[in-house]
C-alpha cells in the first residue's frame, strides 16, 4: 500500500512509519524538524519505499507543496494516518489564564491540521484502492470519560478532531471508506519536547500495537469507535 503519514520525524509517527516499512508498505513520511535525523538512516534501509516529505500540518501552503511533491512519485494513496500532534502545555499554565495563541496553536494542528491533510489529499485516496482513513485521537479528547480539571487546549482539540472523523465517517463510509480513530496509549515519546521515560509504551511497541489495529485487525466498518489501544472502546 502507498501510506501518508504525518508527523512521522520521531515518536509513534517514526514507530508506525518503521513498522510499515518491515510489513513491506510504500510510506510518504512527513517530515516536520529540520535536524533530526532519524528519518534518513532508517531511509538508508529502505531506499525504495520511504519518501520523505517535508510536511507542516499547519500550513495551507506546506500541505499543497508535500502533495507536489508526492505527486511526482504516485497520483495514488491508499491510506492516509493522520498522526502529527502538539500537546501545547507550557510550564507556565495557569487554571484560569488560558493562552488564546497557543490554544489557537494546538487547533491548528491537532483538529485542522488533520482536515487540511485529509481534504488535500483526498482525491488521490479516490484513486488508490485502500480507501483507509486513520486519525491518532485521545483518550483526552473523550468528553464523556474526562476527569481531567486542566489541558484545555488539547483536549479540546483532539475531541473537535473526534467530531470531525464522525461526520466524515457519515460522509464517506457509504462510498467503501474505512476509518479508525484510535488512542495509541500513554507512549515514551517526544511530547513533553524530550524523550520521556514516563509512560506505559515504547514507540516501538505503540508503533507495533497502531499498525496491527489500522491494517491487520478485522473490525465492524459500519461502526466509528474510538479504540484504545488495549483494545477497550472508548466513549466519546
Ligand atoms: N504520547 C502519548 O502518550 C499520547 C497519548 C495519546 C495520544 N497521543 C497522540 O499521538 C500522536 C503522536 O504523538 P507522540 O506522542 O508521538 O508525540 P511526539 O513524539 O511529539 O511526535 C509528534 C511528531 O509530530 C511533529 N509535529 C508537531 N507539529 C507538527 C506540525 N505542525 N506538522 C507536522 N508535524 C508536527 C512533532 O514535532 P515536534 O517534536 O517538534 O513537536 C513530532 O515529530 C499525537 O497526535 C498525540 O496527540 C500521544
Amino acid at each position: 500500500m502507498n501510506i501518508l503519514i504525518t508527523g512521522a520525524d520521531r515518536g509513534l509517527g517514526y514507530g508506525m512509519t518503521e513498522e510499515l516499512l518491515r510489513r513491506g508498505h510504500t510510506v510518504f513520511a512527513g517530515q516536520y524538524l529540520n535536524k533530526w535525523n532519524e528519518l534518513e538512516t532508517l531511509q538508508q534501509q529502505y531506499p525504495e519505499r520511504l519518501h520523505l516529505i517535508s510536511l507542516d500540518i499547519g500550513s495551507q501552503d506546506s500541505v499543497d507543496e508535500a502533495k507536489r511533491r508526492i505527486m511526482q512519485t504516485t497520483d495514488r494513496l491508499d491510506a492516509i494516518i493522520n498522526n502529527a500532534g502538539v500537546n501545547g502545555r507550557s510550564p507556565d499554565d495557569e487554571p484560569f489564564k488560558q493562552n488564546y495563541e497557543t490554544m489557537l496553536e494546538v487547533y491548528n494542528i491537532n483538529a485542522i491540521g488533520a482536515i487540511r491533510v485529509t481534504e488535500a489529499f483526498h482525491d488521490m485516496l479516490e484513486k488508490g484502492s485502500g480507501k483507509r482513513l486513520m486519525f491518532i485521537s485521545s483518550e483526552a479528547g473523550s468528553v464523556t470519560e474526562s476527569g481531567r480539571t486542566d489541558f484545555y487546549s488539547y483536549c479540546m482539540s483532539k475531541a473537535a478532531l473526534n467530531m470531525y472523523v464522525k461526520i466524515l465517517f457519515n460522509r464517506l463510509r457509504p462510498d467503501g471508506y474505512r476509518f479508525r480513530l484510535y488512542h495509541p496509549g500513554w507512549i515514551k515519546s517526544y511530547m513533553g519536547g524530550q524523550l520521556s521515560d514516563r509512560g506505559e509504551l515504547t514507540i516501538a511497541e505503540a508503533g507495533e500495537r497502531a499498525v496491527d489495529y489500522f491494517f491487520d485487525q478485522q473490525v465492524d466498518e459500519e461502526q466509528l469507535v474510538l479504540r484504545g489501544y488495549n483494545g477497550r472502546i472508548l466513549s466519546f
